[in-house]
């Protein structure tokens, strides 16, 4: 990658040809979801008044720290539960499609809609696969989910998916077992078995966590020309913002289960309106000088278990006053710098009074940029 922060050529091979966002149709909502775990030692409330949309074709970025609440978020927009003991409340509908509240379903009344019009690419894909089944015989059986092809089509089909997804010699290779794929074709066979039932709305948690940065890259490459040929939208969960403004149109900013800011992925880097993503931005490897140490963010997210109703990074944050210790968290309106007045959404008090603009040396624009981001440079802020 020739920036920690932007690849030009791969999100402008996004953009080429999409209306402008807002003219999108909705496919997903999700509004005002909270999922609580009741658990020996408390409730746990990992998705805690969660809202947000995606449009057609759009690429909505999660960025967070481990534990934020990601994963169970997308669970949630597939309507799934993190476990038993859990209980939700708010809704997850896609429009025109499934206008009744995902979460209540259950998996009788979602099945039809998972593989075909929503997917998730999971986690981890070393634990996702069968060990002891061979790769063809995993990606056929989601392919025959999907479908009443005969068993030669089920093949060609495999190989087919194989083929897009970046598999060489897929004839022989779909005979192989998990444990003879590396980590990087371990992932294109879970995007494979993801685009089965071809859907509309792809979930991607965390598809390039533990590759080296060649493979990283490849992967991103290849959901990049996936969203291009299909025009499906993506929402792409990582715990780096820098493969998070690579490719995506907005990006959520998920703290302690909450999102606290969503805005569109320009304003996220030169505007950031939370402390925690200014903090996170400048945490990044090139946000400073060469010869300038890495931010850190000093202390650690709070333990989800019985949290109070007030700002939730009030003891790392270095502009934290007395009221936001009483302050009800809500997510707030706050106008940002990509295009006129594009909105986004903060959970800070204080966002309207505070500058945490950074000086971004190219800043992309919804026409593609030309050049690369190569550095931000925040004001000093109060961070370590
Ligand atoms: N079944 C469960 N029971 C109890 N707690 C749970 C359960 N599932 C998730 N949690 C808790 O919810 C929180 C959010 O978990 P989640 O997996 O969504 O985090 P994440 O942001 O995806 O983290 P990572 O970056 O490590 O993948 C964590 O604190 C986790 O321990
Ligand atoms: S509400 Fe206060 S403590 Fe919370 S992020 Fe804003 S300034 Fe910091
Ligand atoms: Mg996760």
């Amino acid at each position: 990658m020739s920036s920690p922060f932007y690849e030009p050529d791969l999100r402008a091979r996004l953009l080429t040809g999409n209306q402008p966002l807002e003219r999108r149709a909705v496919v997903l909502e999700a509004d005002d979801v909270c999922i609580r775990i009741d658990t020996p030692s408390g409730a746990v409330i990992p998705v805690d008044h969660v809202s947000l949309h995606l449009r057609e074709g759009e690429v909505l970025g999660i960025v967070g720290e481990t534990g934020s609440g990601k994963t169970v978020t997308c669970r949630s927009l597939l309507g799934l539960m993190p476990s038993l003991q859990a209980t939700h409340t708010g809704r997850v509908s896609y429009p025109g499609v499934l206008d009744g509240n995902a979460l209540d379903l259950g998996r009788r009344g979602m099945r039809r809609h998972w593989g075909r019009y929503i997917s998730m690419i999971p986690q981890n894909p070393m634990t996702s696969l069968n060990p002891v089944h061979r790769i063809g015989d995993q990606i056929g059986e989601a392919v025959a989910a999907h479908s009443t092809m005969t068993r030669p089509q089920r093949r060609e089909r495999v190989i087919e998916l194989m083929t897009r997804v970046g598999i060489p010699v897929p004839e022989k290779r779909l005979r192989d077992y998990p444990h003879q794929f590396s980590g990087g074709m371990l992932q294109r066979t879970l995007i494979a078995i993801a685009l089965a039932g071809n859907p509309q709305v792809l979930i991607a948690d965390e598809p390039t966590t533990a590759l080296d940065v060649i493979i990283q890259d490849q992967i991103l490459s290849l959901l990049i020309d996936l969203q291009r040929d299909t025009g499906m939208s993506l929402v792409l969960v990582s715990h780096d913002l820098s493969v998070i403004a690579q490719i995506c149109d907005r990006v959520a900013v998920m703290y302690a289960g909450q999102i606290v800011e969503l805005a569109a992925t320009e304003d996220i880097l030169r505007r950031p309106q939370h402390p925690y993503t200014a903090a996170l931005l400048k945490s990044l490897p090139g946000a400073v000088a060469r010869d300038q140490p890495l931010a850190t963010i000093t202390g650690s997210p709070p333990r989800l278990v019985d949290l109070p109703a007030t700002c939730r990074f009030r003891p790392r944050c270095g502009y934290a006053q007395d009221a936001c210790g009483t302050w009800t968290t809500e997510l707030l309106t706050a106008v940002g710098v990509a295009g006129a007045g594009s909105v986004g959404r903060v959970r800070c008090r204080r966002h309207a009074e505070l500058d945490l603009s950074t000086d971004l040396t190219m800043v992309p624009t919804a026409a593609g940029p030309s050049e690369p981001i190569v550095g931000v440079h925040a004001d000093p802020a109060p961070f370590h």
